[in-house]
């Protein structure tokens, strides 16, 4: 049977219709156009984009699909973690839904979803228990994968998230916005040994990650040292080319390094890696050789969509785990502390 799955957790309102693993439709309106001025989302212009777009969206999903509303078996929402103003659209709507059609609710953790993106459209099976690493705009974590329903939480940054990182120096270079793909594609054009940006590694067996020095590295590198900064210079291409590869270099060394050391503490059997960064061309190459299978999810399901929080509601339905119509929308990831 199929569920309904509902994504408003940031700036991206998706809805999708998921069977097993099967994706049979996964829309997703994107607001990176209102949101590209302010190189970063504005959360109050996120709430109303999330209103405007959340009935057209699960109507073209279900159209997409070629079923009805009558056809679906449960509603899943990612209810957390995310920008509060956000999550109450897509958590009132589920809710809605579910009540009317006296169908199951079902509320899952956005975070654990994108760990999920890794299963869907009949991917092979992923060896569990796994280490998992989610990287976006929002998060930089690292977990253990005993499997869906058993995740804890490993270390995650003390400052920035690493997409949060390349939007900054995407403007910091007078890129564009979302500045992840502009830099991702810039870089391979570039020489990733040209500048020497630090690897913020945070001692030797720490799994926390730090995005904010990176960056501050990189403004330096343009305007000059703090207190004595200049105007920017007007960087010729290959200058910005070397920049983003060096420092894309510096951002993909240092999961890898954090994968490594987790990898080497859990004896896990396989590799997880999820969210907006797991689209980058550099990590995906850097983690060929690694020491385990690793998993990306296919590239439509990288960034934020439905089908990944429709296809993990599915397991947590058939675990029992369904919600109550007073399920709440929660800025905080369920797995913050690692104690679930
Ligand atoms: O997962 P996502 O859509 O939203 C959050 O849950 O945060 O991730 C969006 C982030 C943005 O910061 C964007 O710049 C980054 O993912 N991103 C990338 C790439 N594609 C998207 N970062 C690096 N390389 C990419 N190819
Ligand atoms: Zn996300």
């Amino acid at each position: 049977m199929p569920i309904l799955g509902i994504e408003s957790t940031c700036d991206e309102t998706g809805a999708a219709i998921v069977e097993g693993t099967a994706v049979r439709s996964n829309v997703v309106a994107s607001q990176v156009d209102l949101h590209a001025r302010y190189r970063g989302v504005v959360p109050e212009i996120a709430s109303r984009a999330h209103i405007e777009n959340i009935l057209p969206v699960i109507q073209e999903a279900l159209d997409t699909a070629r079923i009805t509303l009558a056809d679906i078996d449960a509603v899943a929402v990612a209810n957390r973690p995310g920008l509060i103003g956000s999550l109450l659209i897509g958590t009132t709507a589920a809710k809605t839904l579910a009540w009317a059609l006296r169908k199951p609710l079902v509320g899952v953790d956005h975070v654990a979803a994108h760990l999920y993106s890794v299963c869907l459209d009949n991917s092979p099976p992923v060896p569990l228990p796994a280490i998992g690493l989610v990287c976006s705009g929002g998060h930089t974590a690292l977990y253990h994968v005993r499997d869906f329903l058993d995740i804890q939480l490993l270390g995650s940054t003390i400052d920035d998230a690493v997409g949060e990182a390349y939007d900054k120096v995407a403007g910091i270079l007078g890129l564009g916005y979302p500045g992840g793909p502009i830099l991702d594609r810039l870089a391979h054009q570039g020489d990733s040994r040209a500048v020497a940006f630090p690897r913020s590694l945070l001692g030797r067996d720490s799994l926390d990650f730090s995005f904010s020095g990176l960056k501050t590295s990189v403004l330096y590198h343009v305007r000059g040292f703090a207190g004595r900064q200049r105007e920017a210079r007007v960087l010729g291409e290959s200058e910005i080319n070397d920049i983003a590869a060096s420092f894309q270099a510096a951002c993909v060394d240092v999961m890898v390094e954090k994968l490594r050391r987790a990898a080497r503490r859990c004896g896990a059997h396989s590799v997880i890696i999820g969210g907006g960064v797991s689209a980058n061309r550099g990590l995906r190459s850097a983690m060929e050789n690694f020491s385990l299978p690793v998993f990306f999810p296919p590239m439509q399901y990288c960034t934020d969509n439905a089908a990944m929080t429709a296809g993990l509601g599915q397991v947590l339905l058939a675990a029992g785990r369904v919600g109550e119509l007073d399920l709440d929308a929660i800025p905080q990831s369920q797995f913050l502390d690692g104690s679930n």
